[in-house]
Parts: structure tokens; sequence; C-alpha cells
């Protein structure tokens, strides 16, 4: 297991309410254009903080499934989902490179924290091409390096989106968008071609 890879007894961390200030998920809502009746995979959804506003934005018609490879940060989710809500979140234990899923499963592929911590970003990315529709989105949302880390992981853990944009482009993704999001975070978007 790579030495990047959160620490799942540090859950609690994702779910203070002071996050909500700094990366507001309504705010990614918005940038993402999230619409009814979607399919979203959550690449590394950990507790839930975007699963859970997702769902609700994609409605009774869309999903979210959400993914991680530690079991614990899924139970953790596990317990959140209301009974009324769970209908539309699946959740997947799997890494990035080895998931559970059909060929276009989904309309948008997302991945909020932990591109810096996937040891083989290429099989990852190959693998979300996999499991988009070939109309699909990915979008890539991570630490800037740029603003001081009071949160999150040391500066040199972290990724340029320029560097981002240039793997997506390797792996045959057409370029999208790319800007801050929140306060100490960097979105990039990309389609995933023919
Ligand atoms: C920092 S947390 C972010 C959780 C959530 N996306 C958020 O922003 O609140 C990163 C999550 O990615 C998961 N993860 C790390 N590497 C992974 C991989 N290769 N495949 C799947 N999940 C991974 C970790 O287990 C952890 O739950």
């Amino acid at each position: 297991m790579s030495e990047k890879r959160f620490d799942a007894t540090l859950a609690y961390r994702l779910d203070l309410p002071e996050r909500i200030t700094w990366l507001p998920p309504q705010e990614v809502i918005r940038a993402l254009a999230l619409e009814a009746g979607a399919t979203v995979v959550d690449l590394g959804a950990g507790t839930g903080y975007f699963a859970l506003p997702f769902a609700l934005a994609v409605g009774a018609a869309g999903r979210v499934i959400a993914i991680d490879a530690q079991d614990e940060m899924l139970e953790l989710l596990r317990r959140k989902i209301a009974p009324s809500a769970a209908s539309n979140i699946e959740l997947i234990c799997a890494e990035a490179d080895r998931i559970a899923l059909p060929g276009s499963a989904c309309d948008l592929f997302f991945l909020a924290n932990v591109w810096h911590e996937i040891p083989d970003r290429a099989a990852a990315l190959a693998e979300a091409k996999r499991v988009l529709k070939a109309q699909g989105r990915i979008a890539i949302l991570d630490w800037r390096p740029d603003v001081e880390p009071e949160h999150g992981p040391p500066i040199e853990h972290r990724l340029t989106p320029a560097s981002a944009v240039a793997e997506l482009g390797a792996a045959g993704f057409q370029s999208g968008s790319q800007r801050n999001i929140g306060k100490y975070s960097w979105l990039v978007q990309a389609t995933a071609g023919v």
C-alpha cells in the first residue's frame, strides 16, 4: 500500500463541520453541472463527503457508485446512508485500477483528494476510461500545491492541475476545463471521447 494513502484512523477529519467552509460540496456540484438521472462514480469516496450530496443531486433516477480501497472508510459511509436514500448509492471496495463494474457504466467519474494518493495513475485512468460511457466525463479535484498546507497532505505530495491535464491527455481524454475551487483545491475536467 502506498505511504501516501489516507490513514483511516483520521477519517473524522473528513467530516469536520468547518470543512464545508473551505470545500463546499454545493460549489463542486455546480462546477460539475450534476444533473438528475446521472450515474456518478466517486472513486476514493471515503466517508461520503461528496457521495451523499451527489446522491441527492442526481435523485432517485440517478445513481452514485462510491468506491474506496479501504473497507473501514466505506463502513463509515454505510452508517450514514439513511434507509430512504439507500436506493441510489452503491458501495464497492476496490482499488482504482481494478473496479468491479462493467464497461460504459457511468456518466461522470469523480475523484476528490485521492489523485495524489494513487500509485499508478495511468492504470487508474485506463480503468476510468473503461467504465465511462463514450460521452462521459472525468473530474479530478485535488490539493493545490501553491497554497499553505493548513490542511491536507504534505506539500511534496501535492500535484499540479497541469500535470493532471497532461496525464489525462496521455490517457486519451479530451481536454476540458481547469479552475480552482474552494480555498485549497483545483478541479480539472475532461471528456472520455471516442
Ligand atoms: C483523503 S480521502 C478523500 C475522501 C473523499 N473523496 C473526500 O474528499 O472526503 C482519500 C480516500 O481515497 C481512498 N483511496 C486511496 N487510494 C485509493 C485507490 N488506489 N483506490 C481506491 N481508493 C483509494 C482512501 O482509502 C481514502 O478513503
